[in-house]
């Protein structure tokens, strides 16, 4: 029977990209009840609406900021009191900020930790006892291929999902070790063509740093060339994954690849990721020149 069908899930950052298809790839499996949230309560409703208008589904959808550990423990009060018990939770909700650690200020680690590292450990603690009480439980803490990889210019992004991977194993461990009928599984997602690089660019620019053409045309240049999987396919190999009680589930060919080659070349993976960048480079400026 899947582990889905007829269980209440709860889907954060769910208004667009990897969760809006999640809460929709539930639904289309069977779910009894779907709580939906994300900091933009409005893109919330509209995932709501997507799946109500092609399911029966019960919907919960409200506004949540994943790094408010009161609001978290709140919101989690809330939806269990609603469906009367809670079975998954997919703790989704991320961004992502880059520029060299020097550039970076403390405020951007904080923020970038708060939502990506924060957000999984509240959203984790504060469903835990649902989970237990609802006697087949599931905690799916989203990471990136970022928790197995580090990248330059992206020491935050890298320490929270470094973060994440480590918090999730570890709790795996402790709820095996104290008997409780709750899994914890990691994903490492490689590049899915959702907005999280655009909205990283918006923000900078909502910050006041300069953002030039040229590194507008650059982002653009490596989501069209890295973000290639659609979210609803991201979003069926996590549940597949989850069905099948993994306990990490990495998400396409560019996960899976990079994952082989850092355990087969743990010193020279880096040589092998500069030369791929360098190829990049290269192709982005000869595009440039047209
Ligand atoms: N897209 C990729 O290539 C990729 C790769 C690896 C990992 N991931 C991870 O997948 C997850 C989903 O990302 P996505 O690609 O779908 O991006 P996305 O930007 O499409 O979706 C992220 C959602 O999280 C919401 N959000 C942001 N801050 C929040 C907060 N404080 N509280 C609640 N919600 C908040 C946003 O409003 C947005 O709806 C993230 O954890 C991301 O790090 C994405």
């Amino acid at each position: 029977m899947s582990k889905v069908e007829g269980k209440v899930c709860v889907v954060t950052g769910a208004g667009s990209g990897i969760g809006r298809a999640l809460a929709v790839e539930l639904g289309r499996r069977g779910a009894k009840g779907i709580a939906i949230s994300d900091v933009d309560e409005g893109s919330a409703k509209e995932t709501a609406e997507l799946i109500g208008s092609s399911s029966r589904v019960e919907i919960h959808a409200a506004g949540l900021d994943v790094g408010d550990r009161d609001a978290f423990a709140d919101y989690a009060t809330t939806v269990a009191g609603h469906f009367g018990a809670v079975h998954q939770i997919y703790n989704n909700a991320g961004i992502a900020d880059s520029e060299p650690v020097d550039q970076f200020g403390y405020d951007r680690y904080e923020r970038v930790l708060k939502v990506n590292l924060w957000g999984v450990i509240h959203g984790t603690k504060e469903f835990l006892p649902h989970l237990i009480a609802s006697g087949d439980g599931h905690v799916v803490n989203v990471s990136s291929l970022n928790g197995i990889m580090a990248q330059a210019g992206l020491s935050a992004y890298c320490a929270s999902k470094f973060g994440v991977r480590g918090f999730t194993e570890s709790v795996a461990l402790d709820l095996k070790e104290e008997g409780h009928p709750v899994r914890a599984t990691v994903v490492h997602p490689g590049g899915v063509k959702t907005g999280i690089a655009s909205s990283a660019l918006d923000w900078a620019k909502q910050s006041g740093r300069e953002v030039t053409a040229e590194q507008e045309e650059r982002a653009r240049f490596y989501n069209e060339k890295l973000l290639k999987m659609d979210p609803p396919r991201a979003a069926e190999i996590i549940v597949d994954g989850v069905e099948a009680n993994k306990p990490r589930i990495l998400v396409g060919g560019d996960a899976k690849l990079m994952d082989a080659v850092i355990r087969i070349a743990p010193r020279r993976w880096p040589v092998f990721f500069s030369l791929l960048q360098r190829r990049f480079e290269k192709e982005f400026e000869s595009k440039r020149r047209g």
